[in-house]
């Protein structure tokens, strides 16, 4: 089968990134509340960002940070303020509050989780800071917390994988487990509705759930759990491709063959993953596009300059299978 759904591509600067530490530095605030139209950037052109990245619990999220550090440079009118949250929201909401002290120009976060924002998001609105969401999105009512929100749509990529599972194995009486991601992130929540919509009606049957947090070492301790627990497990969908390579190595020392003996299906499109695909370890991979810094810097320049910019930015996703993921993986960038 070949690729499917190929509309919006974005692309990465390459260059080599330097992490920059939270703190140093102040610039020109914001001098407009969010939505109330032209926000002020430093006297002299440079457009100071702070990020607070998730963390680096995955290829994904190294991939994305690499987008974010090789876009948001010096050359490009940038001063990026990174800070790395460890999946914990409280550092999150540590870090933005900083960067509201500090007085940069623009805020942009990925969310580790949906809720719990609203506060936050309101400070810095009242101190005229503009925030733009990447990756992830909050669950909020109010909308003019936020300048705009550019990412793919989770649930979207979630029946993707559930559309092909169905497609494959509906009338073979598969069951199923799945390794959520982080509980309460807007990929885990999204995914798993869009792939329970998908095999809906089927006769796969969804026998056991649980996060596995995004990371490798997590997934393959879920799933030697549900090997222990199960031993009549057909496929695995994880949300993830590193909890999917994770899954591999609890399947292989149980002696079973990942990608014949159980079936594997995740999200993301990594060069690990995919080169799992390639080796026949997996079955199937809904693309998840990290390489969103060049979107950010845009919309970043927009907002500070006044323009009307879109709500939501979707990023649009592909999806492999072995024989793609062979023809992809050389030019592969991520
Ligand atoms: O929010 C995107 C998700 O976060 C990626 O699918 C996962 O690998 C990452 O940790």
């Amino acid at each position: 089968m070949a690729r499917t759904t190929l509309t919006r591509t974005v692309l990465a600067a390459v260059s080599a990134a330097s992490l920059f530490a939270l703190g140093a530095c102040s610039s020109d605030a914001g001098t407009e509340p969010a939505g109330g139209g032209e926000t002020a950037a430093a006297d002299d052109g440079v457009i100071t960002l702070g990020f607070s990245q998730v963390g680096a619990e995955s290829g994904w999220r190294a991939a994305n940070t690499k987008s974010i550090q090789d876009t948001l440079t010096a050359e490009n009118g940038f001063d990026l303020k990174f800070s790395d949250a460890q999946q914990k929201q409280e550092n999150q909401i540590q870090a933005i509050r900083s960067y509201i002290t500090q007085g940069v120009d623009v805020i942009a976060f990925s969310p580790v989780v949906e809720t719990g924002w609203d506060a936050v998001l309101q400070e810095a609105k009242a101190a005229g800071i503009p925030v733009i969401l990447t990756d992830r999105a909050v669950d909020s009512s109010d909308e003019t917390l936020y300048e705009s929100f550019i990412g793919s749509d989770f649930v979207k990529e979630g029946e993707m994988a559930g559309e092909w599972v169905a497609e494959q194995y509906d009338g073979e009486g598969y069951k199923a487990v799945e390794l959520q991601g982080t509980t309460g992130a807007a990929p885990a929540i999204d995914r798993k509705e869009g792939f329970a919509s998908a095999i809906e009606g089927t006769d796969i049957e969804l026998i056991d759930s649980q996060t596995g947090n995004f990371t490798r070492a997590e997934g393959k301790t879920v799933m030697e759990g549900f090997l222990n627990a199960h031993d009549d497990i057909d496929l695995v969908f994880a949300h993830n491709d590193d909890m999917g390579l994770g899954a591999i190595e609890a399947i292989e020392a149980a002696g079973l063959t990942p990608g014949e003996d159980i079936k594997i299906v995740t999200i993301d499109a990594v060069k690990d993953g995919m080169q799992a695909l390639a080796d026949g370890k997996i079955n199937y991979i809904v693309e998840c596009n990290p390489l969103l810094g060049p979107d950010l810097a845009d919309i970043a320049k927009k907002v500070l300059a006044g323009e009307e910019v879109e709500k939501r930015i979707v990023v649009k996703d592909e999806a492999f299978d072995q024989a793609a993921a062979k023809e992809a993986l050389p030019t592969r960038e991520y």
